[in-house]
């Protein structure tokens, strides 16, 4: 099995977008790409926004080879939606090419569990009858010698009237992964009794949401009391996503959990970069032409821009191994 990260918060963006390749299938889980539209009173930085575009070419790219589809939940940071997006590098096509009728997609079901958002935005995905498509809550299924299972919708947060997703176990036999998508901690008994059961080999999971404003002390505590208990039974635990938004993520980690747990890029020997958390520093060091903004939404930023930004601080390479990796598998 080889887990592939294509964009998330380690390799600077919102995301939780990768690929997972057995000798049997390729599935590509939760494909898109989002940035904080505005953090500490800013826009994404240019770098940020560079980071954005290569990591929606990198989808796009594994999209073409890969089979299977899986759709957790519909927030924007896991769901490409079907308008145009200058963050995000999407539209109507981006989106038809993602979810196509060539594609078996497994996503989560669009009328229970699912907050009035969530269900307005699930709709672009089943309104036509023309894919593939079927509700992954519950169901289990084997291509060759990979096993394919899905959780029960878990609360998203303890508040479930922010919606639900569920979490994904794939095993070829010889690894067992799973991948939880947005279970803040996990926070909810259910999300967590579902990772200890299944006591995957590799286990990738969100951290505790600790970053926003709006999540409470109580929260924070059942979500890390719940983490301590996974690490326990876990040996190999990649932390990422909500948990990457602030800058001091890894002392926190330090002082709240016994263990050390790598970030997702480096389940493929990336050091993580983290960009959001860091918008400010990131305007203070790397100036911005005045005009960027605006060219930017007259779609007049070319991609040359892109490349030497991103060269220019030394991560161009993260895509070049990325895309290497998916290259080996496809066209
Ligand atoms: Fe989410
Ligand atoms: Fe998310």
């Amino acid at each position: 099995m080889e887990i592939i990260p294509l964009a998330c918060e380690s390799l600077g963006t919102r995301s939780f977008s990768h690929l997972v390749i057995t000798e049997d299938v390729k599935i590509l889980i939760d494909p898109s790409v989002s940035l904080a539209p505005r953090r500490f009173r800013l826009n994404p930085h240019p770098l940020e926004i560079a980071a954005s575009w290569i990591s929606r070419e990198t989808i796009l790219k594994a999209v073409s080879l890969s089979e299977i589809i899986i759709q957790t939940h519909y927030h924007a940071d896991h769901f490409t939606l079907p308008e145009r997006r200058i963050y995000e590098f999407t539209n109507k096509n981006v989106f038809e090419k993602i979810y196509s009728k060539e594609k078996t997609i497994y996503a989560k079901d669009p009328e229970n569990n699912i907050n009035y958002n969530q269900k307005r935005r699930a709709k672009y995905l089943w309104k036509t009858k023309k894919r593939k498509l079927f509700e992954a809550e519950g169901i289990s299924f084997q291509i060759g010698n990979t096993r394919i299972k899905f959780s029960e919708a878990v609360p998203h947060n303890i508040d479930e009237r922010l919606g639900f997703v569920f979490e994904t176990v794939i095993d070829d036999g010889k690894t067992k992964y799973l991948y939880t998508s947005d279970v803040s901690g996990p926070v909810s008994e259910k999300a967590t009794e579902f990772i200890l059961n299944e006591e995957p080999d590799i286990l990738v999971l969100d951290g505790p949401t600790y970053y926003h404003p709006r999540v409470s002390k109580k929260e924070k505590e059942i979500a890390f009391k719940n983490l301590n208990i996974i690490v326990e039974s876990i040996e190999e635990i990649y932390i990422e996503h909500h948990f990457l938004r602030k800058k001091n993520w890894k002392e926190k980690l330090e002082k709240e959990v016994e263990t050390k747990l790598p970030a997702f890029s480096q389940i493929i020997n990336l050091e993580p970069i983290i960009l959001e958390a860091m918008r400010k520093e990131l305007f203070k060091e790397i100036e911005v032409q005045e005009e960027f903004y605006s060219l930017l939404e007259q779609g007049l930023v070319n991609t040359d821009f892109y490349l030497k930004i991103l060269k220019e601080n030394n991560i161009d390479t993260y895509w070049q191994k990325i895309r290497k990796k998916i290259e080996k598998y496809c066209c």
